[in-house]
């Protein structure tokens, strides 16, 4: 390894096909594969981590003690002066609480700050474990679908306000969007604040995706604006998108509000969750270095070529699907209403013809069963050949 030299190379297949991979085992039957179906469901990346990342875990390893661990300084240190120096947000090291998954942070804080019944907002198209979460939890979901204005997804502030209540609790907000991508400005980001201020709302504010913004745009951190504006505010985050290691099992809250924070670390423990997971801080170590950085973005310039690949092979080729203005993740909303095939007639066409099985927008709110998501972290030569199959698929059906 040669520090600034080195060569990433996103081309490399790293057949999980024949790994433990949930996308390639858990979601997709052995004999599909075989027939050459392809999963583009599940936000992971087909790429290698950071060296950086694996050297920090095997360091770990090499000390061949396992027992419980806790985080130390360094693991604090990291996060905070992370979030300095990326969002200029200043936080202290008793802000931050680390969990297991962003989603169990979500559930905790579901738990902890609204009943039985009471009311949760919810952006619609929105990523599917937010809906299914609350619903399992028994609050009431209230759908806020975004509306398309000028070829972009918007929050509809007006319906917000026509739909809360004083039974409303939480607003999840997911910023950068998954699964539009959209990243939302100063003026959103304020309104939202202002919304959950006025009535008294406490805003999740799920930021998973910060790392991951594209085209110049600035990514503005709610609770940058929240201590402004005085609302309410729990932040997620974590190195898992964009540094690939969902599997590992490590996010965390960042709460300023000493009350809240109480209250929800109050709830992890009721709720028996565990001490961090033996890499934790290994995992933001190596994530959160010179040269995690440089893999970062180096990964990220590979997954803005197959965006924009995408997205114009679309344009230039395929019409008819519908790709709004997107900014960040490596995911694509894509609409094919204007196809007006019946439900079952696209997801033939998707999964049986075109040998591509993506996330059914039926998960992502009420009105989406015409669209689908897409995980576009995928070698260029895979991404190619599935675009070249979309193609003929669609010119022999006469669907351009
Ligand atoms: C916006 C967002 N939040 C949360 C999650 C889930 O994160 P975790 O696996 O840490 O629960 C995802 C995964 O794709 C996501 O995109």
């Amino acid at each position: 390894m040669k520090g600034i030299d080195i060569v990433y190379n996103f081309d490399k297949d790293n057949d999980r096909k024949n790994s433990t991979s949930y996308k390639w085992t858990f979601e997709i039957e052995k004999d599909e594969i075989k027939k050459g179906l392809y999963p583009m469901t599940v936000a992971d990346m087909e790429f290698d981590v950071s060296d950086s990342i694996k050297k920090s875990i095997l360091k770990r390893v090499e000390r061949g003690v396992f027992g419980y661990e806790a985080l130390s300084e360094n693991y604090y240190n990291a996060v905070k002066n992370r979030l300095k120096l990326k969002h200029n947000l200043d936080i202290e090291n008793s802000d931050i609480i680390e969990n297991t998954n962003a989603i169990v942070s979500l559930s905790i804080a579901l738990q902890a700050f609204s009943d039985i019944g009471d009311e949760v907002i919810i952006h619609s198209p929105g990523y599917m474990n937010f809906f299914t979460t609350t619903q399992l939890l028994d609050r009431k979901i209230l759908e806020s679908p975004l509306t398309v204005i000028d070829d972009k997804y918007e929050i509809d502030f007006e319906q917000m306000e026509s739909i809360v209540t004083p039974k409303t609790k939480i607003l999840i907000f997911c910023n950068p969007q998954n699964p539009t991508g959209n990243v939302w400005s100063l003026e959103d980001v304020t309104k939202i604040c202002e919304f959950a201020k006025r009535h008294n709302i406490l805003i999740i504010s799920d930021e998973l995706h910060h790392d991951f913004v594209f085209n110049g745009v600035k990514h503005i951190m709610t609770e940058n604006i929240s201590r402004k504006i005085g609302s309410k505010c729990i932040t997620l985050i974590s190195p898992g998108k964009s540094f690939n290691v969902s599997g590992c099992k490590t996010s965390c809250a960042i709460i300023t509000d000493e009350k809240i924070r109480n209250k929800f670390v109050e709830t992890k423990e009721k709720l028996r969750f565990p001490s961090a997971h033996i890499f934790a801080e290994s995992i933001i170590l190596g994530a959160y270095s010179e040269e995690g950085e440089k893999w970062q973005n180096a990964v990220k310039e590979y997954i803005f070529e197959n965006k924009k690949i995408f997205i114009n092979f679309v344009k230039e080729k395929l019409p008819k699907i519908k790709i709004r203005k997107t900014d960040a993740t490596y995911l694509l909303w894509v609409d094919f209403s204007e196809l007006k095939l019946s439900d079952e007639e696209l997801e033939k066409l998707l999964k049986e013809k075109c040998l591509i099985k993506v996330s059914d927008g039926k998960a992502f709110g009420s009105f989406y069963s015409q669209c689908r998501r897409f995980n576009i972290a995928i070698q260029r030569e895979k991404l190619f050949e599935i675009l070249d199959r979309i193609y003929n698929v669609f010119e022999k059906e006469n669907l351009n």
